[in-house]
């Protein structure tokens, strides 16, 4: 069935030869920038929504996401190794599966990027105000006299009106896209050491200030709903997945790494373990020194984050961890560090935009890819007459992303680019049980370890992840997926170059 053309993997890798971008990132370059992908949001800031869901035991969340993405990434070097092609996930599903499934990737790495990148802006608007209404500027202002109304701190579908900061921070970004600001390794290299020392700041305050008693109830939202929904530590899980998404940056520059079948299992694997032993300490760090209770409604139940009701019960509870759009800073102020909060805020408010930068320059470069095999019309890639950038698709993801991050919570937002990451991840691990039936012979400079146990386990957690997304995120992949069907049988079934003759 013409849905099913597949794009010969020597076509594909023949492609990237042509192109001949300049090898020179090594391994350690690799493990920064995975490293500069992942911390973000997620540890900064959904530290709170995963308290919210499963209090104190929101460190076991952290714990089953990292395996769910350790696993991922086990399959994701193979694949990477063997086809060191920009596209990621959307190539590999080419080569694999065939056009159709690849265009369902492509579109749900859409959803991871660029709402992704919407999910870090608000993140990075929390800091922003948090720091605007705690900070005296060195003196020169009272704290809080240059806070924002509260109806332009967040946005209306999170009990606000016009999250201003969010709104902007899009907009900057885009404009430093669309002059050609891409990732500097040297800017990369400072910004992970400012993020790490953040981190590390927080946890040797955090951690010494533990204590049991904090830690009690460990489970009170239990450990999710069988119907899913996005409650529990499975919810919380489903959530805190997105402080580790981007480590599958690392496998988008396999066309610029040295010895690539080396360097990029090694870059995938060691930004994710560096992620994974930091988060854990903060996740302890934070819970265990000020606690981490939930807010209950009047069924007894932990309230869902991001919503009025949430909103409304944090009037009366200021002090509490889950309240907080700025967890990490907040608990250096209730531990009495008021300046070493300020300057964690200040870390992250530095160090966050190269995430958002990150994810956008993705989802453009996602674009470009299909629109170069023809699944998506080539205005969309016309590139800027002064500044050589694809900037029509540059300005619609920033409006998309700006209007979005001014809208909507940041939990909703990263669990909806959570569904697109795991469908991703999925097919992936898929992708490489199929390979090795269909092209045993081929060199597989990287193998997944017992891949056969590995990656059915990495399906089943994507799975397992997925249905404990909450339900609104569900939903909008859905609406999403059906679009982007609609869109491919009207467009990009027929315009593919692979279907009339091209494609490499
Ligand atoms: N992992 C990235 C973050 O947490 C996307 O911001």
């Amino acid at each position: 069935m013409i849905f099913w053309r597949i794009k010969p993997l020597d076509q594909i890798l023949a492609t990237a030869e042509k192109k001949a971008l300049k090898r020179q990132l090594g391994p350690i370059q690799l493990t920064l920038l995975g490293i500069g992908a992942v911390i973000g949001t997620g540890i900064f800031v959904l530290t709170a929504e995963a308290a919210q869901k499963a209090g104190p035991a929101m460190m076991l969340a952290f714990v089953i996401a990292a395996i769910v993405c350790g696993l991922a990434a086990l399959a994701y070097a193979e694949l990477a190794a063997m086809v060191p092609v920009s596209g990621s996930a959307y190539t590999y599903s080419y080569g694999v599966f065939g056009e159709l499934i690849a265009w369902i990737v492509g579109w749900a790495l859409v959803l991871e990027y660029a709402i992704g990148a919407t999910a870090v802006c608000v993140g990075w608007s929390g800091y922003m105000n948090g720091l605007l209404m705690h900070s005296d500027m060195f003196g020169l202002v009272k704290p809080g006299a240059i806070a924002l109304p509260e109806y332009l701190r967040t946005g209306m579908y999170s009990g606000g009106g016009f999250n201003l900061l969010a709104f902007l921070i899009g907009i900057a970004v885009t404009w430093l896209l669309v002059i050609g600001t891409s990732k500097s390794a040297r800017v990369n290299a400072v910004l992970v050491a400012i993020k790490i020392i953040a981190l590390t700041v927080f946890v040797l305050i955090a951690v010494p200030a533990a204590k049991s008693g904090n830690l009690e109830p460990f489970l009170p939202g239990g450990w999710g709903n069988p119907l899913g929904g996005g409650v529990g530590v499975l919810g919380a899980a489903a959530s805190i997945f997105f402080a580790y998404v981007g480590f599958d940056a690392v496998s988008t520059a396999a066309e610029e790494t040295r010895n690539p079948n080396r360097n990029i299992p090694i870059g995938l694997i060691a930004s994710l373990g560096i992620c994974t032993i930091f988060y854990l300490l903060v996740g302890y760090g934070a819970a265990g020194s000020i606690g981490a209770q939930p807010m209950l409604g009047a069924n007894g139940l932990p309230l869902d984050p991001g919503t009025p009701e949430m909103t409304a019960a944090c009037a009366s509870h200021a002090q509490a961890l889950v309240c907080s759009n700025e967890p990490l800073a907040h608990v250096m102020r209730v531990l009495g560090f008021a300046e070493i909060g300020n300057w964690i805020g200040i870390a992250a408010i530095v160090a966050l935009p190269s995430v958002i930068l990150m994810m956008m320059f993705g989802q453009t470069r996602i674009f470009f890819t299909m629109s170069r095999d023809g699944l998506l019309p080539d205005a969309l890639s016309a590139v800027h007459p002064r500044f050589y950038t694809p900037h029509v698709i540059t300005y619609l993801t920033g409006a998309v992303v700006s209007i979005c991050a001014a809208l909507f919570p940041v939990g909703k937002l990263a669990d909806t680019s959570n569904a697109g990451t795991l469908l991703a991840f999925a097919m992936v691990a898929i992708g490489v049980l199929v390979l090795r039936k269909r092209q045993p012979d081929r060199a597989r400079p990287f193998r997944t370890p017992l891949a056969w146990i590995v990656c059915p386990l990495a399906v089943a957690g994507c799975a397992l992840l997925f249905w404990n997304l909450s339900n609104v995120a569900k939903i909008v992949f859905l609406v999403w997926a059906a679009i982007g069907l609609v869109i491919y049988r009207a467009y990009g079934y027929r315009r593919s170059q692979l279907a009339n003759g091209g494609g490499a």
